[in-house]
């Protein structure tokens, strides 16, 4: 089983913790038949010793019952917590680990569910087994036998009552099993619209949403409620009805022991056991039977996990870093590639590209020409269908993927920051950068203007997502981020759409003067911020339609000097 692992570690908590029940629900046994004797032959028969002797061994079988009872929870505890957050850390790394495509497919709603909720029910789950479920079995056996040793005959009450009760239960758990799968589905519902809610607030409030959104959770919200609701229900129902027969099954003991004691076959005190015993026994069927839901809930929880752990990385690196004689470089050869969700369409094909150590390129298309697309195949965010990519030289499949992602340094077209400071946030590049590289790296991203009028500076904190500044700041942000880390090649996947184009120019002066060195690669919407660049790719539905310099382009190619003229029409003749 997959989850054998991860109890193995904790084996002596989890056998520990049924052994102190086992003493537990032993001791407690015991209390009925000490009380009778109590009964019988101290109250009943004025033996005061005998009451008082058997007073204290109650209270001692007491006090070391609840000893066991709670070293029993404190092992299952142990056992249960360390069981769960191992999980928990096992996902997570995985979650780290899946590729893009991997988590499109799961959806990061479903992600969040899976580790949370999901390990709870399976720690919910392992501490009833190890606990409830040997205590009740326990309290069951041990209490007919216990019965029958105070007389035979109460044997038959126990075998009238079992079946009747056995039955409802089943007819009840029969109906409200599927009752709590549709719950959990609820449950996650009510999560998705939460999820989607929360961390899109904005987009929401913008479009005045909150109404329609508020309606939505509220569908799902009322769905929970009312799958919920319908459970209770069932459980409304079963309770008084366990309890009448139970009730019964006490008179029918009392009716039997009342003819026992006048036949002097029997004392008081054991006929008050009996029913004891008696109610215990009903009692840890019922118990029993609340169990199935719980382990219909935690297996379909298992699997969800199970899904998860079981999802093999898609894109895998090498295991040795091989041997480079090239430099930041990049080579694409014949590169063909289609999301694996899009049935096939090519979004880049044919793709044959050589960038040289420094040079300074720059890809220009129409929006959803494949420019995203393109460069994410550089440190394999996405692997090529056909045809091969080459940085320094290698095959960027032979490298580890550490290794290659340390080579290549990108800007993501939509800037994430995460809640640290903003010199924190910058440090994701390197993990060991010093606060003067730091500095270096955010002036030459022009965000030092910014960050040191901070209230804090460098140690302002950023709120999530960098939701406390603007597109402009964030941008800047994140080109510091990956400038700290120095890599050979570095790609700016529209990365400075939201800087004015003073800041831009004086940006790119300092990119040119600093890094001279780096490939910089930089993918752009505007003619303006890329026409000074060594060489400019056209990428149009997936091709490249054109490459050379401004003025070459100019000349030769079409799709080039159409967006040349749309933007100087909209620029009012900037140009
Ligand atoms: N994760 C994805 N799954 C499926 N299809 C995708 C995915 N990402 C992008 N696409 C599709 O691939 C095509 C190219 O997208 P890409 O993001 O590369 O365009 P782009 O040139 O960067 O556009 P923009 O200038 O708007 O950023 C688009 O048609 C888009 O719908
Ligand atoms: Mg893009």
């Amino acid at each position: 089983m997959r989850f054998a692992k991860y109890i193995k570690p904790y084996l002596g908590f989890v056998l520990a913790a049924p052994v102190c029940m086992v003493g537990e629900v032993t001791f407690d046994l015991l209390q009925p038949k000490l009380m009778s004797k109590i009964v019988d032959g101290g109250v009943l028969g004025g033996d005061m010793q005998l009451l008082v002797r058997t007073g204290i061994l109650m209270l001692v079988t007491i006090i070391i019952g609840a000893c066991c009872g709670s070293a029993s929870a404190g092992f299952s505890g142990v056992a249960s917590q360390s069981f769960s957050r191992d999980i928990r850390n096992d996902l997570f790394t995985r979650v780290m680990r899946l590729s893009f495509q991997q988590t499109d497919k799961f959806t990061t709603g479903s992600l969040i569910t899976r580790i949370t909720a999901d390990v709870t029910a399976l720690q919910q789950m392992l501490d009833m087994l190890i606990r409830n479920c040997v205590r009740n079995i326990i309290m069951f056996t041990g209490g007919i036998v216990m019965m029958l040793s105070l007389d035979v005959s109460f044997g038959t009450v126990i075998a009238a009552a079992l079946p009747v009760q056995a039955i409802i239960v089943i007819l009840i758990m029969r109906r409200a099993n599927p009752l709590y799968e549709i719950t959990a589905k609820k449950l996650d519902s009510v999560n998705t619209v939460m999820q989607e809610n929360v961390s899109g607030a904005r987009v929401v409030k913008a479009y005045v949403r909150e109404r329609r959104e508020e309606q939505r959770f509220d569908e799902a919200n009322m769905g929970l409620a009312d799958a919920n609701l319908r459970v209770q229900k069932l459980m409304a129902f079963m309770s008084p009805t366990l309890m009448i027969i139970m009730n019964m099954s006490v008179l029918a003991v009392i009716y039997i022991g009342g003819f026992r004691v006048e036949a002097r076959e029997m004392q008081v005190g054991e006929v008050m056991a009996a029913v004891t015993y008696l109610t215990q026994v009903l009692h840890g069927v019922m118990m029993l039977s609340m169990m199935f839901p719980m382990m219909s809930r935690a297996a379909a929880s298992a699997k969800r996990i199970g899904e998860v752990l079981s999802e093999d990385t898609a894109v895998k690196g090498a295991e040795n870093i091989p041997e480079t004689h090239e430099r930041g470089t990049v080579v694409f050869k014949n590169v063909t590639f289609a999301y694996p969700s899009s049935s096939g369409i090519p979004v880049l094909s044919d793709i044959d590209i050589e960038i040289k150590q420094g040079e300074n390129v720059a890809v220009l298309g129409a929006t959803g020409s494949g420019k995203s697309s393109l460069v994410g195949l550089i440190p394999r965010f996405y692997d090529a269908d056909e045809g091969e990519v080459f940085v320094d030289g290698v095959n960027v499949r032979e490298y580890p993927l550490d290794e290659l992602r340390r080579r290549v340094g990108i800007v993501l077209q939509k800037s994430e920051l995460f809640s640290d400071t903003a010199a924190g946030n910058i440090r994701w590049g390197k993990e060991d950068a010093t606060d003067g590289e730091i500095h270096a790296a955010a002036e030459l991203a022009q965000a030092d203007e910014f960050i040191s009028k901070l209230p804090d500076g460098y140690n302002s904190m950023i709120a999530e997502k960098g939701a406390s500044l603007s597109g402009g700041q964030k941008q800047r942000m994140s080109i510091a981020r990956a400038v700290v880390k120095k890599p050979e090649i570095l790609i700016f996947d529209d990365s400075t759409s939201a800087l004015d184009l003073g800041t831009e120019a004086r940006l790119r002066r300092a990119l040119a003067e600093k890094l001279s060195g780096t490939t910089v690669i930089t993918i752009a919407q505007r003619i303006a911020s890329v026409r000074d660049c060594d060489r400019i790719f056209v990428l149009d539905h997936g091709k490249i339609v054109g490459s050379g310099t401004h003025e070459e382009l100019l000349a030769v190619c079409d799709t080039y000097k159409d967006i040349c003229d749309s933007q100087r029409k909209t620029d009012g003749g900037e140009e």
